[in-house]
């Protein structure tokens, strides 16, 4: 089965419209020629528009995503952005249920399950992140964590919701520390993950992207996109330099399973 795969750069809290400008215009530059991979970046959100500037009339390969959205869909909620603002924007992707959020921002399941309903009702693509910790790992309870950060979205939105959805596979301990999981690790995750949800629906699975993400570099991802049921990365750290990220999208527009 032919998935297209999927880098996406995550910039969480980093940046400047002089970084905005200078890293957008190295990519498009180096990026344009690129037709096996789709890329999206995912600035802060007083960047979106600026990045959407630079990144219409270009040679249109790159996509641009939101790290974040409200449930609530307008009104009295300070400091909170709504999914129609994002479209409006020009955004394509929104990450949900990243590790970061979950722990400082104190998100569960269910909320990040009514993320997924509010983007998915205005036609925006969620990037469900899931992954266990370091002690759950250890635990043997990473399939276990998984299912359960999938369940929710199963049970209240049904598997159907996952057409035309992303999920990010990013095991807590491998985001920003270097020590990105195994191609061999990550790939049995993945596979779980796929066949869960082929248990509901089969096409729904094996159209499903997966990305892995955790310390996803220039150096790993080549052997990361060997695997099979890997499709694409979701990249923290190395997304913020011109060529680190353009050698992990090279690595993709490259990998003989996507050609
Ligand atoms: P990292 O972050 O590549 O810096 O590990 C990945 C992520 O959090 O999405």
């Amino acid at each position: 089965m032919y998935r297209r795969p999927l880098v996406m750069g995550n910039w969480k809290l980093n940046g400047s419209q002089q970084m905005v400008t200078k890293l957008i215009t190295e990519l498009r530059t180096t990026l344009s020629g690129i037709q096996n991979c789709s890329v999206a970046i995912a600035p802060p959100m007083v960047y979106l528009a600026q990045a959407r500037d630079q990144l219409v009339g270009g040679s249109g390969n790159i996509s641009l995503a939101a790290q974040n959205v409200d449930v609530n869909l307008k009104g009295a909620f300070t400091g909170e952005i709504a999914v129609s603002m994002l479209k409006e924007i020009g955004v394509e992707y929104v990450i949900i249920g990243h590790s970061e959020r979950r722990t400082y921002h104190h998100e569960n399941d269910e909320v990040i399950a009514e993320k997924f309903a509010v983007l998915k009702s205005v036609g925006l693509i969620p990037v469900l992140c899931i992954g266990e910790s370091q002690a759950e790992n250890e635990a043997g309870q990473t399939e276990t964590v998984c299912k359960r950060q999938l369940d929710t979205v199963l049970e209240t939105l049904g598997v159907k919701a996952f057409e035309n959805a992303v999920i990010a596979y990013e095991p807590v301990w491998a985001i920003g520390t270097g020590q990105s999981a195994t191609p061999q690790q990550a790939q049995k995750t993945h596979k779980f993950i796929r066949d869960y949800i082929a248990q509901q629906d089969a096409q729904v699975a094996e159209k499903i992207i997966i990305q892995y993400g955790g310390s996803v570099n220039a150096n790993n991802s080549a052997e990361l996109f060997k695997q099979p049921d890997i499709d694409g990365a979701l990249v923290g750290g190395a997304s913020l330099e011109a060529d680190k990220f353009i050698d992990i999208v090279k690595a993709a527009e490259n990998a003989q399973q996507y050609q």
